[in-house]
This record gives C-alpha cells, structure tokens and sequence, in this order.
C-alpha cells in the first residue's frame, strides 16, 4: 500500500486519480448530503481536506469519523475549489484505524491556553501551535549541524554521565548508581566542554549537541532542568574567533529556517507573536551590536531605567539587564565581552588588566543570554594560580592539566541553548512550550 504525506500531496503537480493518505481528523462538517473532513499528519502546518459525498459511501465508516480521530482515506487528488488550497481529496473509501470519543477528547476546536497544553503534553504534537514548534525544532537542529560541517567540525559525543562538577556551571543532579560502581559520586552533566576541549586539543574543531541538566530551582520561563546545548571548541583560536562563529551561527539558523519553514513561521507570525518574520529578517541584515561589559553597565547605569536588579560592576547580569540592550538599547543582538573575572568560571583566559577574563556572551531580544562562552586559559602557572586562588585541588583536574602540559595552545568555544534559540525563532515566550516534555521543578509527568 503507498501511502502518501500530506506535505507531498500539497506540492503535487498534476491530479491523481488515486492517492491514499493517514491522519487525524482536525474538524469534520456535514452539509447536503456530503461531509468535509480536514485531516493533518504532522508533515505540514497545512491539512487535507477530504470531500465525502454520502451516496458512494457506506455510512458505518463515517460514524467514527470525528476530532481526534485516525483514519486512512483512499480516493482522488482533484483541484479544490475552496480558497486557501489548492488541492482536495474526492474520497472513495475511509478506514478508521482508531475512533477518539467526542466527549472526552481533549482538544476542542477553539484555542487552548499554553497552561492546559502543558497538561496534556503527549496530545500537543496534534496541535497547529505545536506541530509547527516540534517542526521547527528539527529544523533548525540539522541546520546547526549542516553549519559547523560546513566549516569542517567534527562531531562529538560527551558523556552524559560525570565525575565532578569541573565546571561550576550549576547545581547538579545526583545519579543513584549500585554501592561501589563508580567509585565515586555520579551526577548528570551540567555541559560537555571541557571533554570538547579534550576533544579539540586532537580533532582542532569539534561540537556537540546534546543534552545538560541542571538542578537550580530557578523556576523562570528560561530555564529548563534538562536542555539541549551545542558547544563548538576551536583549537588555535580566540575570542573574537568565536564571537564570529556564534553570530554566524544564529544568522545561519535563522535565514535556514526563514527559507525552509515559511508556513511554521507564518503560524508564529499571526498567534504568537506579532511581527516575527520581519524581526528575524531584519536581525541577518545588520552585524550584531558589540560592546564590552565595562560599557555596558555603563550603558544601564545612564538608561535611567528602574531595575528590580540594581546595575552593579563586578556582578553577574540579569535576565532584565540583558533584555534592555538588546531590546531597548542596541535593538538587536548584542555580544557583550570581557567579563570580570570574579564572576566567571576558572577555566576562563584572563585578560592582560588581570581584572577580566576573554569570556563572551550573545544577549538576544525577548531571550535574553543565549550563548556563553570564553577563550580558555591554556597557560599552567595561570590555571594552577587560579585553582589554588578558589580552593580547588588541583588533583581533581589532573587531566585538564595535561592538556596544558603537553601541546597546549590557544583555544576557545561557548555552549548556545538550543531551547533559547528556539524562543527566538518562534517568539515562544516559555521555554517549557519549545521542549516536547518539558522538564522543571515539580514537572515530570510524561
Ligand atoms: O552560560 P553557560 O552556563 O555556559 C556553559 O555551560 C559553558 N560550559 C559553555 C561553553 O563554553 N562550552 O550555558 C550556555 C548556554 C546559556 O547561554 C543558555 O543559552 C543555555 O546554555 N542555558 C540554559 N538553557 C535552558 N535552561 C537552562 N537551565 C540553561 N542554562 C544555560
Ligand atoms: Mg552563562
């Protein structure tokens, strides 16, 4: 049996006399003697509509046709008269895999909040909003791919699972492992980078893209416990190597999906939030906004603004702050660079004014942070100050060390939220709407 998708049948060229199709049925109408029946199969925001004239059809089959359910229809691909498509299903017969009762079924034809969606998280891919979203994401996830193997980066796979909290990115979760399996404390990953250094000190350009997790019990519309980052490393390379490479990624993912995801962003464009395309658009034609962190609490201090977060050099931006130049100052994204070593991590590469480290972060509107990164420190004594400088043991990091001891060389890379990529794409104000089972505090249902 050829079963064809509804995104194929849309772009077909001439009539079929035959086609066969799948899908839920999204609304059914019954006028004189026919029914019109819109089904959707995930492959494209638009449905199908399938014309059923009650004389040639046995009426059983037409019983359970209603929202929800999923059915096969069998008939002839014609030319629609309705406006808004361009095709029609003259249907011959209707097979129904699988009946929803009316009454019971979820989702209504009106429009449900976010908050209900979330509540039935495993029936929202049936959802216009949704479908477009999970569409998107795939998307936009092989356009990174499709970016950095361009530039000839390999990809790479970091464990999950880990030994210590080298990083200091954030509260960890703990992994329950049988007495003695590890011989030490097992947690899940907060980020991949320093294996991707490991990695890039061999491969020069390595990325990954997976999965990080993290315990803060911030329970904000950015954050997630379980996210997806991508995190180049660049061997022989700086700062301002891998500010480039972050913003000629972002531009790269948006013009991918302006081009391959018109009807998705359409959908963003008219009930999420208003102006999007030309927004997105107009973020590729212009170089991103740069501007060292000096200046930028500079720049907040002299907007005039009331932060609920008073603008403090030598502290750590909030969401707030980080908004308001991109959104209000720049009106585009913004890198802001050369952050105070006394708030970033010790991997960072301390700049000559021994006051601030070669550490980046992407500001986006309506996202805020989106990416963050540095150049690494790849000088030992300067490393093992630092360590000693915040109490670590050096042991703890033997390995990282080596890579200092034997070919060090320069290097930096930055990890992008993918769900925060996402936001900005679709204008999806909730990071909780762009993961398909969202994972935050007191939220793991599905
Ligand atoms: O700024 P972060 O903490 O940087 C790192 O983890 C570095 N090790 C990356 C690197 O240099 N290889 O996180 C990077 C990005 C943030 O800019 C943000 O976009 C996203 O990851 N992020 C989160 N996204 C969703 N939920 C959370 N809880 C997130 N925490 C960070
Ligand atoms: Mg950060």
């Amino acid at each position: 049996m050829q079963r064809t998708l509804i995104a194929d049948a849309l772009e077909t060229e001439n009539p079929r006399e035959d086609i066969t199709l799948c899908g839920w049925v999204r609304t059914r109408r019954d006028l004189a003697g026919c029914s019109f029946i819109e089904i959707h199969d995930g492959s494209s925001l638009v449905g199908m509509q399938c014309v059923v004239d009650h004389a040639g059809l046995a009426h059983a089959a037409l019983d359970a046709v209603s929202t929800g359910a999923a059915l096969q229809v069998r008939g002839a691909l014609v030319p629609s008269p309705g406006k808004g498509q361009r095709w029609e299903v003259q249907t011959r017969e209707i097979d129904v895999f699988g009946p929803a009762d009316p009454q019971s079924y979820p989702l209504q034809k009106k429009r449900h909040s976010d908050e209900f969606l979330r509540g039935i998280a495993h029936l929202r891919a049936r959802t216009n909003k949704y479908g477009a979203a999970f569409r998107l994401r795939s998307q936009a996830a092989f356009a990174i791919h499709d970016f950095f193997r361009n530039r000839r980066f390999v990809l790479v796979h970091t464990p999950v699972l880990t030994g210590a909290d080298c990083e200091g990115a954030g509260e960890m979760f703990g992994v329950n492992t049988p007495a003695g399996f590890f011989h030490r404390p097992c947690h899940l990953t907060v980020s991949g980078q320093l294996e991707a250094e490991a990695l890039a000190m061999g491969l020069g350009r390595v990325y990954t893209f997976g999965p990080a997790f993290r315990a803060e019990n911030s329970n904000t519309a950015r954050h997630a416990a379980e996210f997806w980052m991508i995190e180049p490393e660049m061997a022989f390379a700086d700062l301002h190597d891998i500010m480039e490479l972050g913003e000629a990624l972002i531009r790269h993912v948006i013009e991918y999906v302006l081009a391959h995801c018109p009807d998705d962003l359409r959908l963003f464009d008219a009930y999420v939030d208003k102006g999007l395309v030309d927004r997105l658009a107009g973020m590729i034609v212009r170089p991103f906004a740069r501007v060292p962190y000096a200046e930028a609490v500079r720049i907040l201090k002299a907007s005039g603004k009331i932060f609920i977060h008073p603008v403090v050099f030598g502290t750590d931006m909030q969401t707030e702050h980080e908004r308001f130049l991109a959104e209000e100052h720049f009106c585009r994204p913004v890198i802001v660079y050369d952050y105070p070593r006394e708030i970033k991590a010790f991997y960072m590469r301390a700049n000559d004014d021994n006051e601030t480290v070669a550490a980046m972060d992407i500001l986006a509107p309506r996202v805020g942070e989106l990416v963050g990164g540095s150049q690494r420190e790849e000088r030992l004594d300067r490393l093992l100050a630092r360590l000693a400088e915040l109490g670590q043991n050096p042991d703890d990091y033997w390995w990282y060390l080596d890579l200092r001891r034997f070919g060090s060389a320069p290097h930096a890379g930055f990890g992008l939220g993918f769900e925060r990529l996402l936001m900005l794409l679709t204008g999806i104000s909730n990071i909780r709407d762009v993961l398909p089972f969202p994972r935050t505090p007191g939220s793991l249902e599905f």
